[in-house]
């Protein structure tokens, strides 16, 4: 019998038996659920539901209180809790809206400021005066003001028998009806959100502010020390952090960049604490991680990891090793492709990490018990066969999705991810449907704009490997697309004749293209009409949006609604067990601990990373691997300052939060809230915590924030940003 078990059997038997209140049981079943819990693990809390995770915070040790964390009535950490630029994370650490997120996240903006002269990527950058902090149009932030559960509200009036179609207008009117209703002000948004596959809904008050500055950053030799071989990788020494800054108007309110607006001034922001954490030490990660799917059958996450992930990693693979053949001879290119490299090989490891560790932590078995333990709790609710009914349908779903996504799949690596003309192409289509309705009068200004973007396409690569990547997919396209999804153009035309027809085409050629964008309408049409490249290209994007796109979409549908039902079955099985929903871009709260791991047999790895590390890893004139030269003459005099910790600094350490994708730049806070790290990554072996979580092998990797200042203090000199943190500091 395993501890789920007992909990479930103590549990019924204190209720039934001695009839102990339900709030006594539930906290014994908390807490023996927070020590094992079988299947569905998933530990990224709503924060505003926070009974369903106060035992866990009352267990933990905390000296803080779920209210602490959010509290609808008033300022509460949340407040100090952004969404960064959409996909990230940045925590507020001082009363002048100044933000700490990753290196990585914050690159673009770097490199956007980077020229050959102040090279901020190479050199990192640090703004002596507020003047000195610089603009990112476009760059945004969103704070979560409240949330509510709007469940009832947004489900009045729907039943069971309506059809998907009637269903979901009679949600939509709901939720436009809520969105008028609920109260906020003027420069706030509010978004309702489905959870649990749309058995439960959120709206969140949310407020924007558009006018972000980048304050700091270090070299990029430490802000992504080790770049993608020690990506997803423990031991670590990354020093993955930059610095940006809130902008206001007069009122303190969001408003778009302007010379006069003001340091942001919050409510509340992290106290940076240098005590620095133990092993075992309670962590938590406040942040907005993006997805996850936790609640899939067995058969759905076996189908992921034998045949989707395959197809995903082998297109990525040979896209890989076309870069890496330029890349390794050619520094030129190196420099054009790294950036695109990362982006592509980021997701290649992962899911081979995934797929490892799904079978690792034998996921599928552990899957299936848990399925037949729900089976088991239904069937004395009388809803067994329910339950059968909807999973057998999940399966004959999923088993007809399967061509479809895999042709989705082809087409998105293939056809656009790792193909630059093929994105080129996309460009001109774009262009070419844009202009359906506005006609050669918006053809002057479209074409002005398309011209401007294409030049910087043709710059920023090389004609020699993007053909050598268009040749590869090419192949890829032919004997990976499923049978019926592949134009004729395609499947007709041998591979050799294809990747001709596209040398001689305008997408192809700078010249071409800047002459054919610089003449007429009529011009532009003809060329549209008779490039034999462009004609392939547009038959494949077709292809994609009238055929692959919609049966997919239908498909998914499908699978939205019975998975529903499946969801909703499970947690009927167990009616006093606290789920909380899969990641879905919105804010959420986890716990964990410092804690090592066992990544193989025999193997143990240490929670914690230091300097002596970072050294040793050194590569002088390595791209991955080569370090400032201020950093080795600190190391050289352990010039460490308040910085030393047993004879060397602190750099990365490990922890249990469940975390994935978006989580980068979380604030992590120890048991007293106050921020002692940033979260930047997850090991290799636990990447498949998107699908099931394991504490024994799932880990987050986060920057230690005592490297974080010793980076700013010592390579930086950055006392005015060291005086504006307000630092806890226990070592004076
Ligand atoms: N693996 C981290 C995250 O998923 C970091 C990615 C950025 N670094 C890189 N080498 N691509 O997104
Ligand atoms: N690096 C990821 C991000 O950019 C976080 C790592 C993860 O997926 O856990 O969000």
């Amino acid at each position: 019998m395993r501890i789920f078990e007992i909990f479930l059997f103590l549990n019924e038997m204190m209720r039934k038996i001695f009839s102990i209140p339900v709030k006594f049981t539930a906290f014994i079943a908390l807490y023996l659920w927070w020590a094992e819990l079988p299947a569905q693990q998933i530990r990224m809390w709503v924060p505003s539901d926070t009974r369903d995770y106060y035992y866990q915070l009352q267990e933990s040790g905390a000296q803080m209180k779920a209210v602490d964390l959010f509290d609808a009535q008033k300022p509460s950490l949340n407040d100090a809790v952004v969404q960064f630029n959409g996909g990230c994370t940045a925590g507020l650490i001082s009363g002048q809206g100044l933000l700490l997120t990753n290196h990585h996240c914050g690159y673009g903006a770097i490199q956007s400021h980077s020229t050959l002269e102040h090279n901020y990527v190479k050199d990192g950058f640090w703004a002596g005066t507020l003047d000195d902090e610089l603009p990112n149009p476009g760059m945004y932030v969103t704070f979560v003001r409240a949330i509510y559960d709007v469940t009832d509200k947004v489900l009045q009036g729907v039943s069971d028998d309506m059809d998907e179609a009637s269903r979901q207008s009679h949600i939509d009117k709901n939720i436009n009806r809520l969105k008028r209703t609920l109260p906020k002000k003027s420069w706030q948004e509010i978004t309702v959100k489905p959870a649990f596959y749309g058995n439960k809904y959120y709206a969140y008050v949310t407020e924007t502010y558009k006018d972000i500055r980048l304050v700091g950053a270090p070299p990029s030799a430490i802000g992504k020390f080790g770049a993608d071989t020690d990506n997803w990788m423990w031991p670590r020494h990354s020093g993955d952090f930059s610095l940006f800054r809130i902008y206001a108007d007069r009122n303190n309110r969001p408003a778009e960049y302007s010379k006069d607006n003001v340091p942001y001034h919050p409510e509340k922001y992290f106290q940076v604490s240098t005590e620095g954490v133990s092993r075992r030490d309670l962590i938590i990660v406040y942040g907005f991680p993006g997805r996850t799917r936790e609640y899939l059958p067995a058969f759905r996450v076996r189908q992921i990891t034998g045949r989707i992930n395959p197809v995903r990693i082998g297109i990525r693979e040979r896209a890989l090793r076309v870069m890496d053949g330029f890349m390794h001879t050619n520094d030129t290119i190196k420099l054009k492709y790294t950036a695109l490299y990362a982006r592509i090989a980021n997701y290649w490891k992962k899911w081979k990490g995934e797929n490892l560790g799904i079978r690792r932590s034998d996921a599928l078995a552990n899957k299936e018990y848990w399925e037949q333990l729900t089976e088991k709790e239904l069937a004395k609710q009388g809803k067994a066969d329910e339950y059968r009914e909807v999973k057998t349908a999940l399966e004959n779903t999923f088993r007809d999705l399967e061509p479809v996504e895999i042709a989705r799949n082809v087409f998105i690596e293939a056809g656009y991810l790792n193909n630059p003309w093929m994105q080129r192409a996309f460009a001109v289509y774009e262009m070419e449907r844009g202009l359906q309705k506005g006609g050669a009068d918006a053809f002057e200004r479209e074409a002005a704009k398309t011209a401007r973007s294409m030049e910087a396409d043709f710059q920023k690569g090389d004609r020699r490997v993007n053909k050598a990547l268009f040749a590869a997919m090419t192949d890829v396209l032919k004997e990976k697309m499923p049978r019926g999804f592949l134009p004729e153009v395609w499947s007709g035309t041998a591979a050799d004749d294809i990747v001709k027809a596209w040398d001689q085409s305008f997408l192809t050629d700078a010249a071409k293209m800047k002459k054919l964008l610089s003449g007429d309408f009529k011009h532009f049409e003809n060329a549209l009409k008779n490039d034999s490249g462009y004609k392939m290209a547009r038959a494949l994007i077709n292809g994609f949006y009238g055929k692959i796109n919609p049966e997919y979409h239908k498909r998914m549908e499908q699978v939205q609604t019975l998975m529903r039902k499946y969801v909703r079955l499970q947690m009927q099985a167990f009616p006093r067990m606290h789920f909380a929903p899969d990641a879905n871009g919105t804010l959420r709260v986890s716990f964990g601990r410092v804690e090592g791991y066992e990544p193989r047999d025999g193997v143990y790895y240490e929670p914690f990373s230091t300097l002596d590390g970072v050294i040793e890893k050194y590569i002088p004139g390595d791209y991955e691997f080569d370090l400032p030269k201020a950093l080795l003459d600190i190391y050289e005099h352990k010039d460490y300052g308040k910085w030393e910790v047993n004879g060397t600094v602190p750099v990365n350490f490990l922890g249990t939060a469940h975390t994935t994708g978006g989580n980068s730049g979380s604030p992590v806070l120890n048991a007293k809230g106050e921020l002692v790290g940033l979260n930047f990554d997850r090991v290799w072996e636990g990447t498949m915590s998107d699908l099931y979580y394991d504490p024994a092998i799932c880990r987050n990797i986060m920057v230690d924030v005592r490297y974080i200042l010793f980076i700013m203090d010592k390579l930086g000199h950055a006392t005015r940003l060291l005086d504006e943190i307000n630092l806890e500091n226990h070592q004076q």
